[in-house]
């Protein structure tokens, strides 16, 4: 599978927004039931407490704003911004209190980047599960570059391509028949599987280098997302199914 081949048909941005306006009702509770969410979340948060609260961060493609609560209890003043006006919706009612407090801004962009957010320069920028259903991902990945300061740092999070796990994920989704027969991962061979809506998978040298064109730094990367069976291969690069980079704008 090359880089930007997409998993199934030419899926458009229309369709990438119904999605995830579907999705978004249930998205928060992802965060309390799945433990790959619960670890990705820990990882993150993890890394970003080396910075100073009070920085000003943006979350792009934010989802139902639980990092953004996390980032604004914390004392980060957070931009949040989303395509997806049902995710926007549910992040306005999970964010009420930290709201108030005007730490927290939520901006609806539109499939070429545009909102009301890019009227500052960021600390940092966290970006995750997002760069996989963007058709145009270089245009994004420069428009970070540009919205950064220097020295400041960017998290992305996304689809491993080198795990085989996602090989064999891709096969299952490629022949959905074979598993509906036996009720077997209704998650990939359903109707709503996110494989219909996800265009891209990466390795983390291919951003690497796409990353180090616009003047970025690889600084950390993990790997996570595995069957429990498989214990710490999760956190192998040939088994890790969701990858995690830090890059840090060059000054
Ligand atoms: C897999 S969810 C991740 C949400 C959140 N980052 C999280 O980790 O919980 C992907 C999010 O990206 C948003 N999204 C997809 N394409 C986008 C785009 N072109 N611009 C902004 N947001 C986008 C979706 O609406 C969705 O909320």
């Amino acid at each position: 599978m090359s880089e930007t081949e997409p998993i199934e048909q030419e899926p458009t941005q229309p369709l990438t927004v119904g999605y995830f306006d579907c999705e978004a009702a249930c998205w928060t509770s992802k965060y309390r039931n799945s433990r790959h969410f619960k670890k990705r979340l820990a990882i993150v948060w993890q890394w970003l407490s080396r910075y100073h609260p009070g920085q000003v961060l943006l979350d792009y493609g934010c989802g139902s704003g639980v990092l953004l609560k996390v980032l604004a209890e914390a004392g980060f003043h957070v931009t949040g911004v989303d395509i997806s006006e049902n995710m926007l919706a549910e992040a306005s009612k999970n964010l009420q209190t930290v709201l108030r407090k005007d730490k927290v801004r939520l901006v609806r962009v539109n499939e070429h980047f545009e909102g009301d957010y890019a009227d500052r320069l960021y600390d940092g920028i966290v970006s995750l599960g997002v760069i996989e259903y963007v058709a145009d991902y270089p245009a994004l990945l420069a428009r970070f570059g540009q919205l950064l300061k220097p020295g400041g740092f960017l998290i992305l999070s996304f689809p491993n391509r080198e795990s085989w796990l996602r090989r064999v994920e891709r096969w299952v989704f490629q022949h959905p028949a074979l598993f509906r027969l036996f009720g077997l991962f209704p998650h990939l061979t359903g109707p709503d599987s996110y494989l219909k809506v996800q265009r891209c998978q990466f390795t983390v040298a291919e951003l690497q280098n796409q990353m180090a064109a616009l003047d970025f730094e690889l600084s950390r990367v993990c790997y996570h997302v595995a069957p429990i069976v498989l214990g710490g291969l999760a956190g192998s690069p040939s088994t890790g199914m969701t990858a995690i980079a830090e890059f840090i704008k060059r000054k």
